[in-house]
């Protein structure tokens, strides 16, 4: 059989909205972290998906007159999807959790459970946040308010059935002080490990007080608990349950366990602590990464629709571009912190990293080549100190993207870029044109530049797929090398890949002045 499929998920987004670019936050890292991994000549699987039943959805379809199955038909196909494909986002498979595929693995893994032995019949009495869809604890709340939402919490007095989660508790403990790497950064795990220590309570996992989930295969008259019917869809999306020889049970063994699953900080708990509970109650492998990022915050707050500060992607995009958007808050937030989104920022970036480091170094190379070189790449050269440097930054750009250290990876690539530069503005081509007896030296400072303008294209291609695509075919790069998403990770560092005698032709600008701010 082949190597193991790398597994990525975004979590399954809540459809009481459309995105913000909090979530796209979340799905922009999955698809460069993916991308990455494919570049690295990996098989991959990409999944995001959305979270469609429980009380939080329903009560916002009820609230706008619609049935939820509506509500929810009409966002996913006018709002997410949309949103999803203007960012360019590659993920291979969209899971919705009122799928028929979905439903019917989460009932038989439900009953398996049941049959097993780690499912029985209680009653729930306490606080619930209908904005978190969680069961809350009398320490989760403030004055009576969800500490997220700020709200006041119902409560609830159900029959409910309850997962036998504190029974994991020694499993889940032993797994982490083994698998440190298991979740990330330090500071969530520390957070989990504590929490799994100060005593967990077993899990209700069924409601009765509402209809809009997927009924309890053995009590119709409860649905099965949103999180706990949405956390199986990283499962139930790969053929979870399926007869091994089938389709889904093929696909199955190849791709599960997840290798990573990315999640906000704020749903921490259900991903390291539930969800690998379910996972060992079915006798399942255990993911190999949760990684709990940071918030984007508005106000020194988490943005979020529910407070009105939501910004939609294209507010952003419709000024800045779309690739822009994906470097900007990788580059700027250390993925596992809170960041704060500004306009000035981002424009400063921008200027500074996009249009001047990156782009003008792309069109100044361009327009030297056809201005000194009649528009052909000039005979082959290696600069000694370019080449070196771009090994050391393939290597430590590799490790720290897959450690899904953004920010470091794209920042050991943005430094050769302004080393570069700096070649360029030391070697003076424009200087050296004066005079036909250099000849020579001026071809290889240009072809040398041109391999490395080759490189960052490569290396930024995850990050930025349109514009190194741009600058892929004004290299003549396409017709000569083949598609830039081809080109591997592990080889970008050969120095001398441009064929000499390809043409590059001008393209538009990679990041065109700024418009003025709109208001
Ligand atoms: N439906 C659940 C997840 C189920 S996964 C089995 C849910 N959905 S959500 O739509 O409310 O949020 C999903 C994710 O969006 C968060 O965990 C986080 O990854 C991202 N974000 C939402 N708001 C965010 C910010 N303000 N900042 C960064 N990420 C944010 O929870």
């Amino acid at each position: 059989m082949s190597a193991k499929t790398f597994y990525l998920t975004t979590p399954i987004y809540y459809v009481n909205d459309a995105p913000h670019i909090g979530h796209a936050y979340t799905t922009v890292a999955g698809d460069v972290l993916t991308r990455w991994h494919r570049q690295r000549g990996e098989n991959v699987w990409f999944l995001t998906g959305t979270d469609e039943h429980g009380e939080k959805v329903l009560n916002t379809a009820t609230a706008n007159g619609v049935s939820p199955q509506n509500w929810c038909d009409n966002l996913v196909e006018n709002k997410w999807k949309p949103v999803w494909k203007a960012l360019n986002i590659a993920n291979d498979d969209f899971i919705r959790t009122t799928e028929p595929r979905h439903m019917e693995r989460v009932q038989r893994f439900m009953q398996q459970l049941k049959d097993a032995g780690h499912v029985y019949a209680g009653k729930f009495e306490g606080p619930y946040c209908v904005g978190c869809e969680e069961f809350k604890l009398p320490g989760d709340l403030v004055e009576g308010n969800c500490k997220v939402h700020g709200k006041p919490c119902a409560m609830l007095s159900e029959d409910n059935w309850f997962f036998k989660l504190s029974a994991f508790v020694p499993a889940l403990l032993e797994h982490y002080k083994k698998n440190p790497e298991a979740c990330q950064p330090e500071s969530a795990r520390n957070e989990v490990v504590a929490f799994l220590e100060s005593g967990v309570r077993d899990l209700s996992i069924s409601r009765s007080s509402f209809d809009w989930g997927i009924p309890v295969p053995w009590d119709t008259d409860q649905v099965i608990y949103v999180w706990f019917d949405a956390l199986l869809n990283y499962a139930t999306a790969i053929g979870l349950g399926d007869d091994p020889d089938s389709q889904g049970g093929k696909k199955f063994a190849q791709t599960w366990p997840a290798d990573v699953h990315l999640v906000g900080k704020d749903i921490l708990r259900f991903h390291a602590v539930i969800w690998p509970a379910m996972l060992m109650a079915a006798g399942l492998p255990v993911p190999g990464k949760v990684f709990a990022h940071g918030w984007l915050l508005v106000g020194g707050e988490k943005m979020s629709k529910s407070k009105l500060t939501g910004i939609a992607p294209e507010t952003i995009t419709d000024h800045f571009g779309v690739d822009a958007f994906r470097y900007y808050f990788l580059r700027a937030i250390p993925f596992g912190s809170d960041g704060s989104f500004s306009w000035e920022d981002m424009g400063a970036r921008y200027t500074s990293e996009l249009a001047n480091d990156f782009g003008n170094l792309a069109s100044r190379l361009i327009a030297m080549i056809e201005k000194y070189c009649e528009g052909v790449i000039p005979a082959v050269a290696r600069d000694e100190n370019l080449a070196t440097m771009l090994e050391s930054t393939v290597s430590s750009a590799d490790s720290m993207m897959c450690a899904l250290d953004f920010q470091g990876g794209i920042a050991a690539i943005m430094d050769f870029c302004k080393r570069v530069n700096g070649y360029v503005t030391e070697q003076e081509p424009w200087a050296m044109a004066k005079d036909p007896a250099n000849k020579a030296a001026l071809e290889a400072v240009l072809y040398n530049t041109a391999e490395a303008i080759r490189a960052l294209a490569v290396l930024l291609h995850p990050v930025m797929p349109q514009t190194t695509q741009f600058l892929w075919e004004s290299l003549g790069a396409q017709a000569t090398l083949g598609d830039i998403s081809t080109q591997h990770i592990s080889a970008v560092s050969a120095w001398g890949q441009l064929p000499s005698g390809s043409r590059v032709t001008k393209g538009a600008v990679l990041f065109p002045r700024l418009e003025e701010k709109p208001e």
